[in-house]
């Protein structure tokens, strides 16, 4: 028997797990699956499972091709370094995923320059400093030959019109773009959009299995037949050639034919929260766009109130700046719940 999901959050001491989108376990449907995965050797480019994923995710995503990787880190990696070559530079946001949480890959494995542009509050780089940034060819500068955005990004959704201006006006000066899409869905759920339509304006993008939709394990990087041809090769070079992982595969399509729409449920669940958490007057909530909310505790109260959260099993990160987030295994119930014990907490103070 496996555990039933939606009813608890997999380890029975805790209230609820809202670290990340990350820490969902895979439902009863999608361990049966794996158990009956077909597989095969897919560096020899024999397993069926992923080559039918592979195939879905392309024309579900409007690319030409596809790149099953076992992480967002190894698929947004192998993405910068098919664009770039040695000494050459990518356009990024501070705040992006790809140049501050990826252990500097860029730079450390693909001998890229990274040059980071500030984010506006809304997560977006001002189209003004992405062209301000563009070097001049002389040769002595980095080659300017990529941006790379993120959607959604620290849980906010960039506008469509937003997405279209920025990539077209670097794609008049030459540079390639990548969307780091993680949390794709998450924005086209907000949006009302089809996920390609985000999609489609990047010459690649990678999107993550493993995040909101629930899967185990797994990445795809997304673009043209000749780009994926020769991502494959870095994708062998970085150790992210796997054999039988058609089980995981399988988790990954079943993920993304069943578990994109119910992203709204995330979604509620986040608005809810935020309300909750925000009722004590005393938490600074933002309101969350998608599935990712900040609340600000006031400095004096911030590790006694950590405390206290550890304590009464509700996981969190951070501590004057906690960072809460719904996904698959986070119920109605445990939102509920969790804001009463929040609640009981400045009640008691
Ligand atoms: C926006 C974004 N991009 C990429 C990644 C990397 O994904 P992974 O953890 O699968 O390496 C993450 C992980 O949290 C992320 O939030």
């Amino acid at each position: 028997m496996y555990p039933t999901q939606q009813s608890d959050s997999g380890d029975l001491n805790v209230v609820a797990d809202f670290r990340s989108d990350t820490v969902t376990r895979p439902t009863p449907e999608i361990r049966a699956l794996m158990a009956t995965a077909p597989v095969g050797d897919d560096v020899f480019g024999d397993d069926p499972s992923i080559n039918h994923l592979e195939s879905f995710a392309a024309e579900m995503m409007g690319f030409e091709a596809a790149l099953f990787a076992p992480s967002g880190t190894q698929t947004n990696l192998i993405g910068l370094m098919t664009h770039c070559q040695r000494g050459d530079e990518y356009i990024v946001g501070q705040e992006a995923h790809t140049y501050k949480y990826e252990g500097g890959g860029a730079a450390v494995l693909g001998s890229i320059q990274p040059q980071p542009l500030n984010n506006q509050p809304d997560g977006s780089i001002a189209i003004k400093d992405i062209l301000a940034a563009i070097k001049p060819d002389d040769c002595h500068f980095a080659k300017t030959r990529l941006l790379a955005l993120e959607n959604t990004i620290g849980g906010r959704v960039l506008p469509m019109s937003y997405v279209k201006e920025a990539t077209d006006a670097v794609k008049q000066r030459g540079l390639a773009t990548h969307l780091d899409g993680a949390r794709l869905f998450n924005a086209a759920v907000a949006l009302g959009v089809e996920p390609h339509h985000i999609a489609r304006s990047f010459d690649s993008a990678s999107i993550c299995l493993s995040k909101g939709l629930g899967a185990p394990v797994g990445s795809l990087l997304l673009g043209n037949k000749d780009f994926i041809k020769a991502a494959r090769r870095y994708r062998k070079m970085l150790g992210g050639g796997m054999r039988q992982a058609g089980v995981l595969a399988v988790a990954g399509e079943y993920v993304l034919k069943h578990h994109v729409e119910r992203l709204a449920e995330d979604h509620y669940h986040a608005k809810r929260l935020a309300e909750g958490l925000a009722s004590t007057g005393v938490l600074k909530v933002t309101e969350p766009q998608t599935n990712i909310l900040f609340v600000e505790v006031p400095q004096e109260i911030a590790t006694e109130f950590a405390a206290y959260l550890q304590q009464q099993r509700i996981l969190v990160t951070g501590t004057t700046l906690q960072r809460w987030v719904t996904h698959l295994d986070v119920t109605r119930s445990h939102v509920d719940e969790s804001i009463r014990i929040v609640r009981r907490f400045f009640e008691g103070a």
